[in-house]
């Protein structure tokens, strides 16, 4: 008998609703709804990467190289060499649709079916339905909350997350949604894991120029033989409807993700990867303003709410089960706040050790707007938003 037309196993679970479920009752609300609940950003990108403003040049509309534009596969190379002081060989570098596609294709090259990921927790929430999708399994671990506390062994809980179908760790640092930054001693520990066991490290790197302080050496660069490094340009420099970012590592597998590549998706859009070329070499003073608002409306936004002020990415995340609006639970509480006005993320999408917290993006409006969003917010919240263990 043919199977009946229906939705795979595999996919059955996956949900396009995972930022929040409050969406459609917001929209007939009157009055503002800020939409605190997605990560963007308000600001509008550097003007020498729209494709009106690049030099006319034929084909600009065809199909790219599978790989990526050479322009932008060379400012790639350019800004590693600069920023890392490292020669990224061409063949290392796959342009991807956005670090979401890098990721989902480096899922589908080196998982198989039943194998596992452990995932660093929380965790930015596309992440495990990318493992999910191949078929694979996230294992969650409950790790940027808890680190830095004298009670927490990071060694002993990670080797109680592996087993023998463990085949990468996905490690995002800058986090989102915590804004935590891992520091070179954990960085280390998670390397030493992951060559004891035989693993692939997936180094997520969206926010690794927004970090606000000094970056300890990135994971990546720590263990090249078996990292893969996931870029965009969402974040640093505010065009995620562009979705161009780049994937790079060992040679070997490179290629191979360049087969799955083309099979997928073929290749990015051409007009903005050469875009992000230009920006890549010629936007820095946009970058640095954009991050610069970024760390105030960090601190406006942590200091309102009575948190530590984040060390960089565009997100606070925090546990409300002591507040007055959460003392109702969770789905509550997000009610309450999108009664006044403004969109969170249920912590729950971050991982499931998160189920009484809520994630904020600081970027997504403009710091007037973020203002007003945050008096809507703090009475709901006061004195009572956690940032720590969950069960301290
Ligand atoms: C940690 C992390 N990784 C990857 C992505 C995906 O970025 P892109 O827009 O390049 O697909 C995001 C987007 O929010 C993110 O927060």
């Amino acid at each position: 008998m043919p199977r009946a037309p229906a939705v795979s196993e595999t996919c059955r679970t996956l949900s396009h609703d995972v930022y929040s479920s409050l969406l459609a009752r917001a929209r007939s609300r009157p009055g503002p709804m800020y939409p605190l609940h997605v990560g963007d950003t308000y600001r509008e990108p550097w003007p020498g990467l729209r494709p009106e403003s690049l030099p006319p040049t034929s084909r600009l509309y065809n199909y790219a190289p599978v790989r990526g534009e050479p322009t932008l596969l060379e400012a790639i190379r350019e800004r590693t060499r600069r920023d890392y002081d490292l020669e990224l060989p061409s063949e290392s570098v796959q342009v991807t649709i956005g670090a979401t596609g890098g990721l989902s294709v480096a899922a589908q090259t080196v998982l198989d079916p039943g194998d596992e990921v452990i995932v660093l927790a929380p965790y930015w929430p596309l992440i495990r339905g990318i493992v999910a999708a191949r078929g694979a399994r996230a294992v969650e671990l409950p790790f940027f909350d808890r680190i830095g506390d004298r009670t927490f062994d990071p060694e002993r809980a990670l080797e109680e997350a592996v087993s023998e179908r463990t085949a990468a760790l996905y490690v995002n640092t800058p986090n989102n949604p915590t804004g935590h930054v891992l520091d070179a001693g954990a960085l280390e520990v998670l390397v030493r894991f992951a060559r004891k066991h035989d693993l692939w490290l997936w180094s997520d790197e969206a926010y690794a120029a927004l970090a606000f302080g000094p970056l300890p050496l990135p994971l990546w660069r720590r263990a090249p033989e078996r990292s893969l490094a996931f870029c965009t340009a969402s974040k640093s420099y505010g065009v995620a409807g562009a979705r161009v970012g780049w994937v790079h590592g060992p040679e070997a597998v490179m290629r191979a993700i360049s087969g799955v590549q083309t099979f997928s998706t073929y290749c990015a859009p051409r007009p903005l990867q050469r875009g992000v070329a230009q920006a890549l070499l010629h936007a820095g003073e946009w970058l640095d303003s954009a991050r610069q608002a970024y760390r105030l409306a960090a601190g406006a936004a942590a200091e309102s709410l009575g948190l530590p002020p984040p060390s960089g990415g565009t997100f606070l995340f925090f546990d409300v089960s002591a507040t007055p609006a959460g003392r109702d639970g969770i789905e509550r509480f997000l009610e309450r706040a999108m009664e006044a006005g403004v969109l969170l993320t249920p912590g729950a999408a971050c991982g499931q050790a998160y189920e009484s917290w809520a994630r904020l993006c600081y970027s997504a409006i403009p710091p007037d707007e973020l203002d007003d969003a945050l008096l809507r917010l703090a009475p709901l919240v006061s004195g009572g938003a956690q940032l720590g263990l969950p069960e301290r």
